[in-house]
């Protein structure tokens, strides 16, 4: 699978390997809680799943779990599945120690460069639940905008439907924040 590099981060893909560092990072109520998909509490048999099944994902077009790495260390994670017609669904999360320093903004470009230039993607969404503002001012600085609709999306951790803003970004109005390299 394609390596991405974003200044200072490298973007690959998860491997087996990677589980005991997946459970260590999500093993956080203030990660799960603003994730639908990461339960809380997160154990290392729920991270072997994921690791397992990020393999298996690889081999459908499209969908795509990426390892964030800094000095060959995992700290984030983004991902993308693929809908119809090029468009793909963004998500991310940031390990605790590694947030409020611009991790998610570039791993979020460098995912969305991947799959406008190599990946011929049209449109890309995403969403965020309504108490995640954050999450929010990231896409609209990547230029996404609010679709207007919202959603009510299950959350593993709160076990409850959260209200979820929905966003979507065409390829002119992104605004790429930094300069990406793939390999190959
Ligand atoms: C949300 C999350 C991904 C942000 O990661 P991060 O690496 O800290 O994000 P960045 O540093 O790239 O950007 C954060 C931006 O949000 C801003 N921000 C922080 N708190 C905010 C708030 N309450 N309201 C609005 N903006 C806020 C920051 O100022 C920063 O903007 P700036 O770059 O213009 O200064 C991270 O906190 C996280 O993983 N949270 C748990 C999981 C999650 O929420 N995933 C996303 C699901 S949609």
């Amino acid at each position: 699978m394609t390596i991405i590099y974003a200044g200072d981060l490298i973007l690959r893909a998860v491997e087996k390997a990677d589980a005991p560092r997946f459970a260590f990072l999500c093993n956080d109520e203030s990660l799960a809680r603003f994730t639908s998909r990461v339960p809380h509490p997160y154990t290392l048999e729920y991270a072997r799943d994921f690791v397992e099944k990020a393999a298996q994902e690889l081999e459908h077009e499209g969908e795509y779990r990426f390892a964030v790495c800094r000095d060959g260390e995992i700290i984030a994670c983004t991902g993308v599945t693929p809908g119809e017609h090029g468009v793909f669904d963004l998500g991310y999360w940031v390990g605790a120690d590694y947030r409020e320093k611009g991790v998610a903004s570039a791993a979020a470009s460098a995912v969305i460069t991947f799959l406008f230039e190599r990946y011929g993607a049209r449109r890309i969404t995403a969403g965020h639940f309504v108490d995640n503002p954050a999450s929010g001012h990231i896409l609209e600085k990547l230029g996404f905008r609010p679709t207007g609709k919202t959603k009510q999306l299950m959350s593993k951790a709160r076990g409850v439907e959260v209200e979820t803003i929905l966003f979507a970004l065409e390829k002119v109005d992104f605004r790429k924040s930094l300069s990406i390299r793939f390999a190959p």
